[in-house]
């Protein structure tokens, strides 16, 4: 057991636009359903919002400056909705596709590669007054969108992802209203889900039909539940809650359509229309894989959706999530089977820790470091299992905006002091870095 990666294998880290930007109503951006959600109170862990962060927006160029000391590969952002077209639909921002632009250049200036993950949850607000997901017509919108990113950065764009994560979109936001918009009904999430897949689906086909290049692909975050026990109905609960949660996504995305079981099971039909399976089913260069934890699941008839997950009883992160690595070796296997060998890339993995700056400025973060270990080395088991796994992007390249969290809960290996803004690597960067450069590996 090591971490055995071959010299093409390609190591990223990962941060997203709300998260890390800032500058929220600088050149021309308008608000996004999480400036509202945020504003709401109770919605978010003491109100914080996106508004400063870690200001990458104005320290773009130190940041990318430290990654290229760390070694890092590739960096994998996201381009705000509102920065681009900040009404939502209509006219392009020219001074959003600029911001876009230099970070670009910026990084291929250090030999960094650009992966742009068009819609990372910074919703414009005026589309959420339409109804937001629920609402077909935001497919045609976010069709526009994707088009202006395409268009206008395709040249210094290395691999598009289009859509950051659709089960939070859809499931998180719509029925466990846990993100904004924060909506608890199944019938609200059924539409978002198809919407979300819509979008996806249309802005595959305008890349192909205008003969785009660079690779392009979708991120989803599966969740692939193990049973709870070896009781046949706590198995059957697990595939439910899979079907559920992640093949009504990868399902449609690979041409299998939409799980039967969940029909049969309970009850849901989505609003399918004439050619929308067809589009959907477009063949992705690479599937991304946001993986954080596995939870074991058994039936509960107590609940709506028949499951229900279950304790897990040894180490959790500072966020109370499972430390699981063995997880993500089963789910990349199970993916490599499903997805007919597609190439896969992690596009986030990661650990949130009880961080603290120590006085000689470092932050020595060993479990984040042991996490990360753990969680590569089952990566490198798949490979040599046989999955086409092809690169990892850590999450996430510096402490950020953790969604309902806030600002407390960390999950960079470059710690943010969110006070002065300054940038301290911690322990695990240089554990990161040295892994990239080599490190438990010799040839
Ligand atoms: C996945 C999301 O893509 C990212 O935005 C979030 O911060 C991490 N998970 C950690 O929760």
């Amino acid at each position: 057991m090591s971490l055995d990666f071959s010299k093409n294998f390609l190591f990223g880290c990962a941060t997203a636009s709300y998260q890390v930007e800032g500058a929220s109503f600088e050149d021309g951006r308008k608000p996004c359903i999480w400036d509202t959600f945020a504003s709401i109170p109770g919605k978010v862990y003491c109100g914080d919002d996106g508004k400063v962060s870690v200001d990458q927006y104005h320290r773009y160029k130190e940041d990318i400056e430290l990654m290229d000391k760390l070694g890092i590969q590739a960096y994998r952002f996201s381009i705000a909705w509102p920065r681009i077209i900040p009404n939502g639909r209509g006219e392009v921002n020219p001074k959003g596709i600029a911001y876009y632009r230099n970070l670009c250049e910026e990084l291929h200036k250090r030999g960094i590669k650009a992966y742009a993950t068009i819609y990372h949850w910074d919703l414009p607000q005026t589309l959420q007054d339409e109804g937001g997901w629920t609402n077909r017509q935001i497919a045609y919108d976010y069709l526009e969108y994707a088009k202006a990113c395409f268009d206008n950065l395709n040249d210094v764009v290395d691999s598009w992802i289009t859509i950051n994560e659709p089960f939070c979109i859809t499931w998180l936001s719509y029925l466990y209203g846990a993100h904004a918009p924060g909506y608890q009904d199944m019938s609200l999430a059924v539409k978002a889900v198809h919407h979300v897949n819509l979008a996806h689906g249309l802005a595959m086909k305008y890349y192909r039909d205008k003969g785009y290049t660079a690779p392009i692909g979708i991120t989803v975050n599966p969740q692939t539940p193990r049973p709870a026990t070896r009781k046949e109905s706590d198995i059957e609960a697990a595939l439910l809650s899979r079907a559920l949660e992640t093949e009504v996504f990868l399902g449609p995305y690979t041409g299998k359509g939409y799980p039967q079981i969940l029909t049969d099971k309970l009850g849901i039909t989505f609003p399918i229309e004439d050619g929308d399976l067809e589009l959907i089913s477009a063949k992705v260069d690479f599937f991304g894989i946001n993986y954080y934890n596995e939870y074991p699941v058994s039936a509960d008839e107590s609940n709506p959706l028949g499951f229900a997950q279950q304790p897990f009883w040894e180490r959790k992160t500072n966020i109370g999530w499972p430390c699981d690595s063995e997880g993500l070796f089963r789910q990349l296997k199970w993916l490599d089977e499903y997805t007919n060998h597609t190439p896969l890339y992690i596009t986030e993995n990661g650990s949130c820790e009880d961080d603290k700056l120590t006085l000689d400025n470092r932050v020595h973060d060993k479990e984040r470091i042991n996490y990360l270990y753990n969680h590569l080395e089952a990566c490198s088991d798949a490979i040599k299992a046989g999955v086409d796994l092809r690169g990892y992007f850590v999450w996430s390249f510096i402490d950020n905006y953790e969604w309902t969290e806030g600002y407390s809960k960390r999950f960079g290996i470059v710690y943010a002091d969110y006070k002065t803004l300054k940038r301290y690597p911690k322990d695990s960067a240089y554990f990161y870095r040295d892994v990239i450069a080599g490190y438990g590996k010799i040839d």
